[in-house]
Protein backbone atom coordinates (compact mmCIF):
# COMPACT_ATOMS: atom_id res chain seq x y z
CA UNK A 1 0.00 0.00 0.00
CA UNK A 2 1.44 3.20 -0.66
CA UNK A 3 0.95 6.21 1.81
CA UNK A 4 0.23 9.93 0.99
CA UNK A 5 3.02 10.97 3.60
CA UNK A 6 5.26 9.24 6.43
CA UNK A 7 5.48 10.90 9.59
CA UNK A 8 7.55 10.02 12.49
CA UNK A 9 6.22 9.96 16.40
CA UNK A 10 9.06 9.92 18.66
CA UNK A 11 8.54 8.66 22.00
CA UNK A 12 4.77 7.07 21.10
CA UNK A 13 4.78 3.95 23.55
CA UNK A 14 4.94 6.64 26.59
CA UNK A 15 1.92 8.44 27.90
CA UNK A 16 1.27 11.50 25.87
CA UNK A 17 2.86 9.95 23.06
CA UNK A 18 0.92 6.93 22.86
CA UNK A 19 -2.30 9.24 22.80
CA UNK A 20 -0.97 10.99 19.84
CA UNK A 21 0.13 7.72 17.96
CA UNK A 22 -3.52 6.31 18.55
CA UNK A 23 -4.71 9.90 16.98
CA UNK A 24 -2.83 9.85 14.12
CA UNK A 25 -3.24 6.11 13.35
CA UNK A 26 -7.21 6.08 13.44
CA UNK A 27 -7.44 9.92 11.77
CA UNK A 28 -5.41 9.54 8.95
CA UNK A 29 -5.34 5.99 7.35
CA UNK A 30 -3.83 7.37 4.57
CA UNK A 31 -0.50 8.66 5.86
CA UNK A 32 2.07 6.03 7.45
CA UNK A 33 2.80 6.42 10.98
CA UNK A 34 5.83 5.07 12.36
CA UNK A 35 7.00 5.06 16.49
CA UNK A 36 10.11 5.02 17.05
CA UNK A 37 10.62 4.78 20.52
CA UNK A 38 13.81 3.16 23.20
CA UNK A 39 11.53 1.54 25.64
CA UNK A 40 12.66 3.25 28.54
CA UNK A 41 10.97 2.39 31.95
CA UNK A 42 8.35 4.97 30.47
CA UNK A 43 7.59 2.95 27.24
CA UNK A 44 4.79 0.75 27.54
CA UNK A 45 3.69 -1.04 23.59
CA UNK A 46 0.73 -2.27 26.17
CA UNK A 47 -0.37 1.43 25.12
CA UNK A 48 -1.11 0.95 21.79
CA UNK A 49 -2.51 -2.51 21.80
CA UNK A 50 -5.80 -1.52 20.01
CA UNK A 51 -3.96 0.47 16.98
CA UNK A 52 -1.05 -1.94 16.83
CA UNK A 53 -1.89 -4.29 13.76
CA UNK A 54 -3.56 -0.86 11.81
CA UNK A 55 -1.85 -0.96 8.52
CA UNK A 56 -0.40 2.49 8.51
CA UNK A 57 1.39 1.81 11.88
CA UNK A 58 4.78 0.66 12.25
CA UNK A 59 7.25 0.36 15.58
CA UNK A 60 10.83 0.48 15.38
CA UNK A 61 12.76 0.12 18.64
CA UNK A 62 15.62 2.60 18.92
CA UNK A 63 17.36 5.75 20.57
CA UNK A 64 17.49 9.21 19.42
CA UNK A 65 20.55 9.94 21.09
CA UNK A 66 22.46 7.47 18.17
CA UNK A 67 23.13 9.67 15.49
CA UNK A 68 24.17 6.56 13.08
CA UNK A 69 20.50 4.57 13.73
CA UNK A 70 18.63 8.25 13.45
CA UNK A 71 20.51 8.71 10.07
CA UNK A 72 19.65 4.82 9.24
CA UNK A 73 15.41 5.85 10.04
CA UNK A 74 15.19 8.68 7.82
CA UNK A 75 17.21 6.71 5.14
CA UNK A 76 14.76 4.41 5.30
CA UNK A 77 11.43 5.76 5.62
CA UNK A 78 12.16 9.47 4.06
CA UNK A 79 9.90 10.88 6.67
CA UNK A 80 7.50 14.22 5.29
CA UNK A 81 6.98 14.99 8.95
CA UNK A 82 8.56 14.65 12.40
CA UNK A 83 6.48 14.64 15.98
CA UNK A 84 9.05 14.63 18.63
CA UNK A 85 8.08 14.08 22.18
CA UNK A 86 10.38 10.95 23.47
CA UNK A 87 12.13 12.53 26.35
CA UNK A 88 13.11 11.90 30.19
CA UNK A 89 10.15 13.50 31.43
CA UNK A 90 9.98 13.48 35.23
CA UNK A 91 11.58 15.81 37.60
CA UNK A 92 12.32 13.72 40.36
CA UNK A 93 13.99 11.34 38.26
CA UNK A 94 16.10 14.66 36.62
CA UNK A 95 17.43 15.85 40.41
CA UNK A 96 18.67 12.10 40.99
CA UNK A 97 20.38 11.44 37.80
CA UNK A 98 20.35 14.79 35.21
CA UNK A 99 22.49 13.40 32.34
CA UNK A 100 20.29 10.88 31.67
CA UNK A 101 18.23 14.25 30.73
CA UNK A 102 21.04 15.42 28.80
CA UNK A 103 21.40 12.78 26.50
CA UNK A 104 18.13 12.05 25.18
CA UNK A 105 16.53 15.53 25.81
CA UNK A 106 19.28 17.79 24.53
CA UNK A 107 21.67 14.94 22.07
CA UNK A 108 18.36 13.20 20.71
CA UNK A 109 16.74 16.02 19.79
CA UNK A 110 19.57 17.36 18.28
CA UNK A 111 20.54 14.13 16.12
CA UNK A 112 16.93 14.48 15.04
CA UNK A 113 16.89 18.28 13.87
CA UNK A 114 20.46 17.04 11.74
CA UNK A 115 18.93 13.84 10.36
CA UNK A 116 15.87 16.19 9.05
CA UNK A 117 18.04 18.67 8.20
CA UNK A 118 20.34 16.79 5.88
CA UNK A 119 17.24 14.41 4.71
CA UNK A 120 14.94 17.02 3.28
CA UNK A 121 17.80 19.78 2.36
CA UNK A 122 17.26 18.51 -1.19
CA UNK A 123 13.80 18.91 -1.25
CA UNK A 124 14.70 22.29 0.11
CA UNK A 125 12.46 21.48 2.75
CA UNK A 126 9.10 21.76 0.69
CA UNK A 127 6.08 19.86 2.09
CA UNK A 128 8.11 19.08 5.53
CA UNK A 129 7.61 19.65 9.03
CA UNK A 130 9.99 19.22 12.45
CA UNK A 131 7.37 19.70 15.68
CA UNK A 132 8.93 20.04 18.75
CA UNK A 133 7.02 19.24 21.95
CA UNK A 134 7.96 20.82 25.13
CA UNK A 135 6.83 21.89 28.08
CA UNK A 136 5.85 25.13 30.02
CA UNK A 137 8.44 24.53 32.83
CA UNK A 138 11.02 25.96 30.64
CA UNK A 139 9.58 29.27 31.52
CA UNK A 140 10.23 28.74 35.19
CA UNK A 141 8.33 28.93 38.41
CA UNK A 142 5.34 32.18 38.99
CA UNK A 143 5.06 33.69 42.25
CA UNK A 144 2.40 36.43 41.17
CA UNK A 145 -0.66 35.85 39.23
CA UNK A 146 0.57 36.70 35.86
CA UNK A 147 0.49 34.09 33.32
CA UNK A 148 3.29 32.03 30.69
CA UNK A 149 2.90 33.52 27.54
CA UNK A 150 4.86 32.42 24.39
CA UNK A 151 7.22 35.35 24.56
CA UNK A 152 7.85 34.86 28.32
CA UNK A 153 11.39 35.06 28.91
CA UNK A 154 12.92 31.23 29.41
CA UNK A 155 13.92 30.59 32.81
CA UNK A 156 14.21 26.85 33.93
CA UNK A 157 14.62 25.73 37.32
CA UNK A 158 15.46 22.14 37.50
CA UNK A 159 17.80 19.87 35.39
CA UNK A 160 14.66 18.30 33.63
CA UNK A 161 13.13 21.72 32.34
CA UNK A 162 17.05 22.97 31.75
CA UNK A 163 17.00 20.64 29.46
CA UNK A 164 14.02 21.02 27.42
CA UNK A 165 14.59 24.30 27.25
CA UNK A 166 17.79 23.28 25.56
CA UNK A 167 16.02 21.27 23.50
CA UNK A 168 13.68 23.97 22.39
CA UNK A 169 16.48 26.54 21.60
CA UNK A 170 18.52 24.18 19.37
CA UNK A 171 14.76 23.62 17.47
CA UNK A 172 14.48 27.39 17.11
CA UNK A 173 18.54 27.85 16.16
CA UNK A 174 17.65 25.23 13.44
CA UNK A 175 15.09 27.34 12.20
CA UNK A 176 16.71 30.24 12.33
CA UNK A 177 19.71 28.88 10.92
CA UNK A 178 19.50 26.34 8.42
CA UNK A 179 15.74 27.71 7.97
CA UNK A 180 14.24 24.16 8.97
CA UNK A 181 10.57 24.30 8.86
CA UNK A 182 9.74 23.81 12.80
CA UNK A 183 6.71 24.50 15.55
CA UNK A 184 7.06 24.13 18.83
CA UNK A 185 4.21 23.54 21.53
CA UNK A 186 5.05 24.61 25.41
CA UNK A 187 2.05 22.78 27.30
CA UNK A 188 1.05 22.23 30.92
CA UNK A 189 0.61 19.27 33.42
CA UNK A 190 -0.90 16.67 31.59
CA UNK A 191 -3.05 13.94 33.10
CA UNK A 192 -5.28 10.70 31.70
CA UNK A 193 -4.73 6.98 30.97
CA UNK A 194 -1.48 5.52 30.29
CA UNK A 195 0.54 7.53 32.76
CA UNK A 196 3.66 6.45 34.36
CA UNK A 197 2.56 6.30 38.26
CA UNK A 198 5.37 7.89 39.28
CA UNK A 199 3.91 11.35 38.49
CA UNK A 200 1.42 12.92 41.22
CA UNK A 201 -2.08 11.54 39.83
CA UNK A 202 -1.60 7.92 38.68
CA UNK A 203 0.92 7.17 41.92
CA UNK A 204 -2.09 8.87 44.51
CA UNK A 205 -4.58 6.91 42.49
CA UNK A 206 -3.10 3.50 43.08
CA UNK A 207 -1.77 4.72 46.86
CA UNK A 208 -5.13 5.48 47.45
CA UNK A 209 -6.82 1.62 46.15
CA UNK A 210 -3.91 -0.16 47.89
CA UNK A 211 -3.77 1.79 51.32
CA UNK A 212 -0.48 3.23 50.69
CA UNK A 213 0.19 7.03 52.47
CA UNK A 214 -0.05 10.06 49.60
CA UNK A 215 3.18 11.27 50.10
CA UNK A 216 2.84 15.36 49.25
CA UNK A 217 5.61 17.43 49.07
CA UNK A 218 6.09 20.53 51.65
CA UNK A 219 2.61 21.91 52.30
CA UNK A 220 0.84 20.96 49.35
CA UNK A 221 0.51 24.76 48.39
CA UNK A 222 2.76 24.69 44.99
CA UNK A 223 -0.21 24.88 41.96
CA UNK A 224 0.16 23.10 38.40
CA UNK A 225 -2.06 23.65 35.55
CA UNK A 226 -4.32 20.97 34.72
CA UNK A 227 -4.42 19.49 30.64
CA UNK A 228 -6.68 16.01 30.02
CA UNK A 229 -4.04 14.50 27.57
CA UNK A 230 -6.31 13.96 24.81
CA UNK A 231 -6.87 17.40 24.38
CA UNK A 232 -3.52 17.94 24.43
CA UNK A 233 -3.27 14.87 21.95
CA UNK A 234 -5.92 17.07 19.83
CA UNK A 235 -3.67 20.53 20.07
CA UNK A 236 -0.83 18.13 18.51
CA UNK A 237 -2.68 17.32 15.63
CA UNK A 238 -4.03 20.94 15.08
CA UNK A 239 -0.96 22.34 15.74
CA UNK A 240 0.66 19.72 13.13
CA UNK A 241 -1.30 20.34 10.90
CA UNK A 242 -2.30 24.05 10.74
CA UNK A 243 0.50 26.15 13.39
CA UNK A 244 2.56 28.18 11.29
CA UNK A 245 6.47 27.43 10.57
CA UNK A 246 8.42 29.19 13.36
CA UNK A 247 6.03 29.87 15.53
CA UNK A 248 5.43 28.77 18.98
CA UNK A 249 1.97 28.01 20.77
CA UNK A 250 1.78 27.25 24.64
CA UNK A 251 -1.23 24.67 25.21
CA UNK A 252 -3.02 24.74 28.79
CA UNK A 253 -6.44 24.44 30.44
CA UNK A 254 -6.75 27.35 32.22
CA UNK A 255 -7.38 24.56 35.04
CA UNK A 256 -5.03 25.83 38.17
CA UNK A 257 -4.85 23.42 41.09
CA UNK A 258 -3.13 23.55 44.66
CA UNK A 259 -1.65 19.86 45.12
CA UNK A 260 -3.36 19.68 48.08
CA UNK A 261 -6.50 21.13 46.55
CA UNK A 262 -6.52 18.43 43.83
CA UNK A 263 -5.45 15.71 46.40
CA UNK A 264 -8.56 15.99 48.19
CA UNK A 265 -10.77 16.33 45.30
CA UNK A 266 -9.15 13.36 44.13
CA UNK A 267 -9.74 11.83 47.63
CA UNK A 268 -13.53 12.45 47.00
CA UNK A 269 -14.59 11.17 43.81
CA UNK A 270 -11.83 8.03 45.01
CA UNK A 271 -14.21 6.93 47.89
CA UNK A 272 -17.30 7.32 46.10
CA UNK A 273 -15.89 5.26 43.15
CA UNK A 274 -15.20 2.82 45.58
CA UNK A 275 -17.48 3.10 48.12
CA UNK A 276 -15.49 3.84 51.05
CA UNK A 277 -16.70 6.08 53.71
CA UNK A 278 -15.96 9.73 53.30
CA UNK A 279 -12.59 10.49 54.72
CA UNK A 280 -11.36 7.63 54.08
CA UNK A 281 -9.02 8.51 51.49
CA UNK A 282 -7.82 12.00 53.05
CA UNK A 283 -6.35 10.02 55.74
CA UNK A 284 -3.37 8.22 53.46
CA UNK A 285 -1.98 12.00 52.97
CA UNK A 286 1.34 12.50 54.54
CA UNK A 287 3.30 15.43 54.16
CA UNK A 288 6.97 14.77 53.52
CA UNK A 289 10.11 17.01 52.88
CA UNK A 290 10.03 18.79 49.89
CA UNK A 291 11.18 18.50 45.92
CA UNK A 292 14.57 20.00 45.96
CA UNK A 293 14.07 23.59 44.09
CA UNK A 294 10.10 22.93 43.32
CA UNK A 295 8.90 25.36 41.36
CA UNK A 296 6.00 27.53 42.86
CA UNK A 297 3.30 28.00 40.18
CA UNK A 298 2.72 27.06 36.11
CA UNK A 299 0.14 28.38 34.26
CA UNK A 300 -0.26 28.93 30.88
CA UNK A 301 -2.34 31.79 28.89
CA UNK A 302 -3.68 29.50 26.13
CA UNK A 303 -4.92 32.19 24.31
CA UNK A 304 -3.14 32.47 20.82
CA UNK A 305 -3.23 28.90 19.95
CA UNK A 306 -7.03 29.24 20.70
CA UNK A 307 -7.69 32.89 18.49
CA UNK A 308 -5.26 31.50 16.16
CA UNK A 309 -6.41 28.26 15.50
CA UNK A 310 -9.48 27.53 17.46
CA UNK A 311 -8.06 25.04 20.06
CA UNK A 312 -10.06 24.81 23.24
CA UNK A 313 -10.06 21.65 25.86
CA UNK A 314 -13.07 19.68 25.11
CA UNK A 315 -13.61 18.44 28.60
CA UNK A 316 -13.84 19.98 31.73
CA UNK A 317 -11.32 19.34 34.85
CA UNK A 318 -14.22 17.29 36.65
CA UNK A 319 -15.21 15.27 33.38
CA UNK A 320 -11.46 14.23 32.44
CA UNK A 321 -10.82 13.53 36.13
CA UNK A 322 -13.40 10.82 36.65
CA UNK A 323 -12.49 9.12 33.36
CA UNK A 324 -8.94 9.02 34.75
CA UNK A 325 -9.88 7.47 37.66
CA UNK A 326 -12.28 5.06 36.42
CA UNK A 327 -9.54 4.35 33.23
CA UNK A 328 -7.14 3.27 36.20
CA UNK A 329 -9.53 0.89 38.07
CA UNK A 330 -10.48 -0.40 34.92
CA UNK A 331 -6.79 -1.23 34.35
CA UNK A 332 -5.29 -2.71 37.63
CA UNK A 333 -3.69 -5.37 35.00
CA UNK A 334 -1.75 -2.69 33.28
CA UNK A 335 -0.75 -1.01 36.90
CA UNK A 336 -0.11 -4.10 38.75
CA UNK A 337 2.46 -4.94 35.97
CA UNK A 338 4.08 -1.85 36.19
CA UNK A 339 3.97 -2.11 39.98
CA UNK A 340 4.99 -5.08 40.29
CA UNK A 341 8.73 -3.69 40.19
CA UNK A 342 7.56 -2.14 43.82
CA UNK A 343 8.65 1.18 42.15
CA UNK A 344 7.37 4.35 43.04
CA UNK A 345 8.73 7.94 43.13
CA UNK A 346 12.37 8.00 44.00
CA UNK A 347 10.72 10.70 46.84
CA UNK A 348 8.12 8.26 48.23
CA UNK A 349 10.68 5.33 48.28
CA UNK A 350 13.19 7.06 50.08
CA UNK A 351 10.41 8.51 52.40
CA UNK A 352 7.62 5.61 52.89
CA UNK A 353 10.16 2.62 52.30
CA UNK A 354 12.32 2.90 55.21
P1 LIG B 1 6.87 9.66 29.12
O1 LIG B 1 8.04 9.60 30.04
O2 LIG B 1 5.58 9.03 29.52
O3 LIG B 1 7.26 9.03 27.71
C1 LIG B 1 8.49 9.28 27.08
C2 LIG B 1 8.69 8.23 26.00
O4 LIG B 1 9.96 8.51 25.36
C3 LIG B 1 8.76 6.80 26.54
O5 LIG B 1 7.97 5.94 25.74
C4 LIG B 1 10.24 6.44 26.44
O6 LIG B 1 10.47 5.07 26.22
C5 LIG B 1 10.68 7.28 25.24
N1 LIG B 1 12.11 7.59 25.26
C6 LIG B 1 12.83 8.04 26.34
N2 LIG B 1 14.13 8.17 25.98
C7 LIG B 1 14.21 7.82 24.66
C8 LIG B 1 15.27 7.76 23.72
N3 LIG B 1 16.54 8.09 24.07
N4 LIG B 1 15.01 7.37 22.45
C9 LIG B 1 13.74 7.03 22.08
N5 LIG B 1 12.71 7.04 22.94
C10 LIG B 1 12.93 7.44 24.21
O7 LIG B 1 6.67 11.22 28.78
P2 LIG B 1 5.34 12.04 28.49
O8 LIG B 1 4.79 12.53 29.76
O9 LIG B 1 4.50 11.27 27.55
O10 LIG B 1 5.97 13.29 27.72
C11 LIG B 1 6.13 13.28 26.31
C12 LIG B 1 6.70 14.62 25.87
O11 LIG B 1 5.80 15.67 26.24
C13 LIG B 1 8.04 14.97 26.51
O12 LIG B 1 8.83 15.58 25.53
C14 LIG B 1 7.69 15.92 27.62
O13 LIG B 1 8.76 16.81 27.89
C15 LIG B 1 6.50 16.64 27.02
N6 LIG B 1 5.51 17.17 27.99
C16 LIG B 1 5.00 16.38 28.98
C17 LIG B 1 4.04 16.89 29.85
C18 LIG B 1 3.42 16.04 30.93
O14 LIG B 1 2.64 16.58 31.75
N7 LIG B 1 3.66 14.74 30.97
C19 LIG B 1 3.63 18.22 29.71
C20 LIG B 1 4.18 19.01 28.68
C21 LIG B 1 5.11 18.47 27.82
P1 LIG C 1 4.56 15.77 38.87
O1 LIG C 1 3.39 14.92 38.51
O2 LIG C 1 5.87 15.11 39.16
O3 LIG C 1 4.70 16.86 37.70
P2 LIG C 1 5.67 18.18 37.63
O4 LIG C 1 6.67 18.12 38.70
O5 LIG C 1 6.30 18.04 36.28
O6 LIG C 1 4.75 19.34 37.74
O7 LIG C 1 4.17 16.63 40.15
C1 LIG C 1 3.04 17.48 40.15
C2 LIG C 1 3.04 18.24 41.45
O8 LIG C 1 2.81 17.32 42.53
C3 LIG C 1 4.36 18.90 41.76
O9 LIG C 1 4.13 20.15 42.40
C4 LIG C 1 5.06 17.94 42.72
C5 LIG C 1 3.91 17.32 43.46
N1 LIG C 1 4.12 15.91 43.89
C6 LIG C 1 3.90 15.55 45.24
O10 LIG C 1 3.53 16.38 46.09
N2 LIG C 1 4.10 14.24 45.58
C7 LIG C 1 4.50 13.29 44.69
O11 LIG C 1 4.70 12.10 45.08
C8 LIG C 1 4.70 13.68 43.33
C9 LIG C 1 5.15 12.66 42.30
C10 LIG C 1 4.49 15.00 42.97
Amino acid sequence: MSFKKTILITGGAGFIGSHVVRLFVNKYPDCQIVNLDKLTYAGNLENLTDIEKASNYIFEKGDIADTAYIQGLFKKYNFDGVIHLAAESHVDRSIVAPMEFVITNVIGTVNLLNAAKDAWKESKYEGKRFYHVSTDEVYGSLHDGSFFLEDTSYDPQSPYSASKASSDHFVRAYHNTYKLPVVLTNCSNNYGPNQFPEKLLPLFINNIQTNKALPVYGKGENIRDWLFVIDHARAIDTVYHEGKVGETYNIGGHNEWTNIDLIRLLCKQMDQKLGRAAGTSEKLITYVTDRAGHDFRYAIDATKIKNELGWVPSVTFEQGLSLTIDWYLANQVWMDKITSGAYESYYAQQYLNK
